[in-house]
């Protein structure tokens, strides 16, 4: 499959007509052609774990993976046209939530309703519209247990590097992150800063000050953790 995934890319021609048999001309709409909804879309729908009224904008060449008891609630949507999406098992994804690849969510994630998770740009040039523009990936990655508040925005960085939250870290409701945030913290605000980091010596958190907490900070926290 990779081989042939790597034959097509770098064949203009086949990549082209390939792209064809997918998607309408420019402008784009989203349609996915007809029998490729029936036979690798719809029957995803069939998971009972997937809401009927999700919407899952789905192309073949990447992948969508949906962990067990990994659920989907009304509303979600699901694109994967710039990116692989994997969802961890027994992760819950809130009503109204969008996700644009390329993203990763671990086990036990927990996203509110309407969080959006970004991990693609637009062109910015005015010179053609937005959408004639090439898309640039913003890869994001969730550790394990992150729980964010309704409302949030994680918007994908710029430069491609890939935006890290981190295992059993908490973003507050309405935040906008645009950074990595540590694992074990609790980060709120636009743009989103971390104002709690978890002790493991008293098992309480810990108040953190204005300033962005550093990767040594929390690696003595889980130094001194019984965790590693
Ligand atoms: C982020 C959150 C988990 C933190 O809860 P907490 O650990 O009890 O933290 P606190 O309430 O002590 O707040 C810590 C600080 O962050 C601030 N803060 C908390 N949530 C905030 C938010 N969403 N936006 C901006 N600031 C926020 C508090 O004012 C407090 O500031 P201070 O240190 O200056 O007093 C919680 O506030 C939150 O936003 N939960 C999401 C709720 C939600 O989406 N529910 C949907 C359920 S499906």
């Amino acid at each position: 499959m990779n081989r042939l995934k790597q034959y097509i890319k770098t064949n203009p021609k086949i990549k082209q007509l390939f792209l064809k048999l997918l998607f309408r001309p420019k402008p784009f709409t989203s349609r996915v052609r007809r029998f490729i909804w029936l036979f690798t879309i719809l029957p995803r729908y069939f998971n009972r774990c997937v809401s009927w009224s999700s919407r899952l904008d789905l192309v073949p060449f990447h992948s969508f993976r949906l962990g067990r008891y990994a659920k989907l609630e009304k509303d979600v949507v699901i694109n994967n046209g710039m990116g692989d999406v994997v969802i961890g098992e027994e992760a819950q994804i809130g009503i109204g939530s969008v996700i644009i690849g390329p993203i990763r969510i671990g086990k036990y994630c927990g996203l509110s309703q309407y969080v959006r998770l970004l991990g693609m740009h637009h062109g910015m040039d005015p010179d053609r519209p937005h959408h004639h523009h090439a898309c640039s990936k913003a890869p994001i990655e969730l550790g394990e247990d992150v729980f964010i508040g309704t409302g949030t925005v994680v918007m994908g960085k710029k430069n491609g590097d890939t935006l890290r939250l981190g295992d059993y870290c908490r973003i507050g409701a309405n935040s906008v992150v645009m950074d990595d945030i540590p694992p074990y913290t609790v980060a709120v605000g636009n743009p989103a800063k971390v104002v709690r980091a978890w002790d493991f010596n008293s098992q309480k958190w810990k108040k953190v000050g204005s300033e962005p907490i550093s990767d040594n900070q929390i690696s003595k926290l889980i130094a001194s953790s019984n965790l590693n």
